[in-house]
């Protein structure tokens, strides 16, 4: 470090991931998600992706009831931490992922949604982490000694049984291949607001009651 120069690096738009772990004992949901009816996901290739459960919004039965409440109190905190945002986000998709040995979750976003969040059902440190894939329009690929936060292209987050994630539903994510002969299984949701966006002002007025 050069001694006459005071430095300072920021990090100037972060982004936002919430982890909360689930501390009550979920083994009856577990038993419920690991009898429900799934489907094969990706066409032909379906040996080498994960299956994802038929019903896309099983956060409303009420055998998950009290995962769903974790989550929606999950989502308040979120949205009052990041967003200073005092309106509920609302779950309008869920549903479960299992992967087998070999299988992985392809790259994806999720579209229609403001944030979408996982809670780990089936998972220990033997099963494959979540993985996060920075914007593809930083595109620059240097021979770098030391990854930090500015200069990674990825970001693999250890995650453990009964912990819920939360993220902004345009950041890009997989998994890697499950190695363990363990099944690996988590559920997903998707969320949205239920009151209008923007402003009136600013000409980004969405009144979602119109569109009804
Ligand atoms: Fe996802």
């Amino acid at each position: 470090m050069e001694k006459n120069f005071k430095l300072e690096l920021i990090q100037l738009f972060p982004t936002p991931l919430l982890s909360i772990k689930y501390e009550e004992n979920f083994d009856e949901e577990l038993k419920f998600i690991k009898n429900i009816d799934y489907k094969r996901i990706n066409g032909d290739q379906t040996e080498y992706f994960n299956i994802q459960s038929s019903d896309t919004f099983l956060l409303d039965k009420k055998d998950l009831l009290n995962i769903r409440v974790f989550i929606e109190k999950s989502l308040e905190i979120y949205c009052k931490e990041v967003y200073h945002y005092s309106s509920k986000l609302i779950i309008t998709q869920s549903w479960a992922n299992k992967s087998g040995k070999g299988q992985k979750h392809h790259s994806h976003i999720h579209p229609n949604s403001i944030v979408s969040g996982v809670f780990y059902f089936q998972m220990d440190e033997n099963l494959p982490p979540i993985q996060f894939k920075r914007d593809a329009s930083d595109n620059l690929s240097l021979d770098i000694d030391k990854f930090n936060n500015f200069n990674s292209s990825t970001f693999i987050l250890p995650v453990k049984n009964g912990e819920l994630i939360i993220f902004p539903s345009t950041l890009e994510h997989s998994v890697p291949p499950n190695t363990s002969d363990k099944e690996r299984i988590s559920l997903s949701f998707n969320t949205f607001t239920q009151n209008s966006l923007g402003s009136i002002d600013s000409l980004t007025y969405l009144p979602l009651q119109r569109c009804l």
